[in-house]
């Protein structure tokens, strides 16, 4: 792989020794994928960031580290509010790992924002090189974006935030961006056809880790941040196309004659929905949109919770939106902050909890211990308050 003179440089240990491992860790990765060079990036996103999932030997890792980061680079959830654990329920030996945790990346030069959706933060431009780590963020800065970036692994994320460079290979090259499989979604008139969670979970298991193009859908925003937060859980998606919607779909003409197809039934959507009773409801998989948390708002407005209600979004999110914050919170439902209902211990203390996400429905059997049961935002509210 080229390397300039200051790459060079860094690799020889001249600007110290974790610059030199993390140029390391750069090429050792090009040199597994191919890549001719590294490319220069604009911001990188860092997951590893809960106690609950990198334990003792990642954070004595972080805090061995010596360098700062050398572009806007932001952290993932951590395993608990910064604000408030203890009223969370975080008992206090997790709570002093996790902030030590914290530490280490601001030491880092690491934003500790603390969320899977910085994009709704900072500005991330079409066809910026970014590095980014979290599945969700990924498919959402690629195919909603059009920003480039591979599914970078913490460290390597970390290590491209560093250097400021990522190695030039996969979803950085424009050839590589094409679609590889066609997605027709059954059109339906049942309770859930417009779910784009479940669809994303249904489309993730057959498309795996195909770039697929979705034909015939009309979703906005935050359907295609839900859709592509599923795909990448259930599959391995990174970029999806959406014919006429996504950035990459409007500005290239992509020949899909030879293509496979598969198509998303109503009965598969239909059959991820059960009636199962839960402890608690959890939404906001990836962290809620300021629309979101507006829709959860009027949802909740003068009802009152019968059990625990959370609802994950971005510190940067919730301030800039007090007023829907405190119509949710006279409910009882809770808005929390830095973290979220797979990363998080406190979640694992429910044997059963309901979602409004196909990435969490994913998840939370496998990282949380419980029994996961999806809904839409407005089934979610019902059964928070019955
Ligand atoms: Fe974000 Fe946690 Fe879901 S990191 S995408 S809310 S699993």
């Amino acid at each position: 792989m080229y390397l300039d003179n200051d790459d060079e440089r860094v690799l020889a240990g001249e600007f110290g020794e974790t610059r030199q491992k993390m140029m390391e860790i750069l090429v050792a990765l090009g040199e597994v994928y191919g890549a001719e060079k590294l490319v220069p990036i604009t911001s990188a996103q860092v997951s590893g960031a809960s106690y609950k999932t990198i334990g003792r030997w990642g954070l004595a890792w972080l805090q061995s580290l010596n360098a700062r980061a050398a572009v806007p680079a932001v952290l993932n959830p951590i395993g608990m509010p910064r604000e408030g654990w203890q009223e969370f329920g975080i008992d206090e030996e997790f709570a002093r790992r996790q902030a030590e945790v914290v530490e280490a990346y601001r030491k880092l030069g690491i934003r500790v924002e603390c969320t899977c959706t910085p994009y709704y933060l900072r500005i991330t431009e079409y066809g910026e090189h970014l590095a980014w780590s979290e599945s969700s963020a990924v498919a959402y800065a690629n195919s909603v974006l059009g920003a480039r970036t591979n599914r970078e692994g913490g460290p390597s994320a970390l290590a491209a935030a560093i250097i400021g460079k990522t190695p030039y290979y996969g979803l950085h090259i424009v050839e590589n961006r094409r679609p590889q499989v066609v997605v027709e979604v059954e059109n339906g008139t049942g309770p859930h056809a417009g779910h784009w969670g479940a669809i994303g979970h249904v489309a993730g298991k057959k498309v795996g880790n195909r770039i697929p193009l979705f034909e015939g859908i009309r979703p906005n925003r935050d359907h295609l941040k839900a859709l592509g937060a599923a795909m990448a859980a259930t599959g391995a998606v990174a970029l999806f196309h959406v014919e006429k919607i996504t950035p990459e779909a409007r500005v290239f003409t992509f020949d899909t004659g030879d293509l496979d197809r598969v198509t998303v039934t109503q009965d598969e959507i239909e059959a991820l929905f059960t009636e199962t009773e839960v402890e608690a409801v959890a939404v906001g998989c990836p962290h809620c949109s300021a629309d979101e948390l507006r829709e959860l708002a009027e949802l909740l407005r003068g009802k009152t919770t019968t059990k625990p209600f959370y609802i994950f979004a971005a510190k940067g999110v919730a301030k800039h939106n007090p007023d829907l914050v405190s119509v949710i919170e006279r409910s009882g439902a809770r808005v929390i902050a830095d973290t979220c209902m797979v990363v998080s211990p406190r979640m694992d203390e429910f044997a059963s909890i309901m979602v409004d996400s196909g990435k969490a429905l994913a998840y939370v059997p496998g990282m949380c211990g419980a029994l996961a049961r999806i809904g839409t935002r407005k089934e979610c509210v019902e059964v928070a308050t019955s």
